[in-house]
């Protein structure tokens, strides 16, 4: 019991810089898409409005900051590259996400289930591999536990108003 406790401290501390990274937009973004406002060759949005230059770079920031700040004070210093990587990860994951819904004719923010919950953590984790890849349980959890943070904070963050869809 305190192992898996353990486990899940270390699994959130870990991943925190994607967690950051991924929620500063709804908080932050705005103004111009980072499609430009194209359309693919099927007709729908390449990404759609909801994926903005401001939203990106601020979340870039907002989850690099994070991360180089508890590496600097708590872990090795050559790892501020791994936060980096996960919050980029993180994003790149968002729009891949983004991308799959608008193939598949889904409008922006309407919900699809596990996709949308899990895109930005397996961007993150795939990108900061190149560096280090977390041991089984760490992924496990982190597979586990995200869908219910990623829903938690955004029923939360509906209900402050900062979204218009409560998941
Ligand atoms: N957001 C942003 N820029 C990003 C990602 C998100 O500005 N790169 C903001 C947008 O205001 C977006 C909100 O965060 O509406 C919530 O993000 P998300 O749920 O990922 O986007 P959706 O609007 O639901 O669009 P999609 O259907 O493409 O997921
Ligand atoms: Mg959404």
């Amino acid at each position: 019991m305190i192992d898996l406790i353990q486990t899940i401290g270390q699994a959130i501390w870990f991943i925190l810089p994607a967690y950051v990274a991924n929620a500063t937009p709804v908080l932050t973004g705005g103004g111009p898409p980072i499609d430009g406002g194209k359309k693919f060759s099927d007709g729908y949005r390449i990404l759609g409005g909801g994926k903005t230059i401001r939203g990106f770079i601020l979340g870039l920031l907002a989850g690099s900051i994070v991360g180089v700040v508890q590496f600097t004070f708590w872990s090795s210093p050559e790892s501020w590259m791994i936060a980096v990587l996960l919050a980029f990860g993180a994003l790149l994951g968002d729009l891949c996400g983004s991308f799959v819904k608008r193939r598949v004719g889904f409008s922006r923010g309407r919900s699809f289930p596990v996709l949308d919950q899990l895109e930005f953590v397996v961007g993150a984790l795939l990108l900061a591999s190149l560096i280090k890849v977390p041991g089984w349980e760490i992924l496990a959890v982190l597979m586990i536990l995200t869908p219910f943070i990623h829903l938690g904070t955004n029923f939360v963050g509906y209900k402050l108003g900062f979204k218009s869809e409560p998941y």
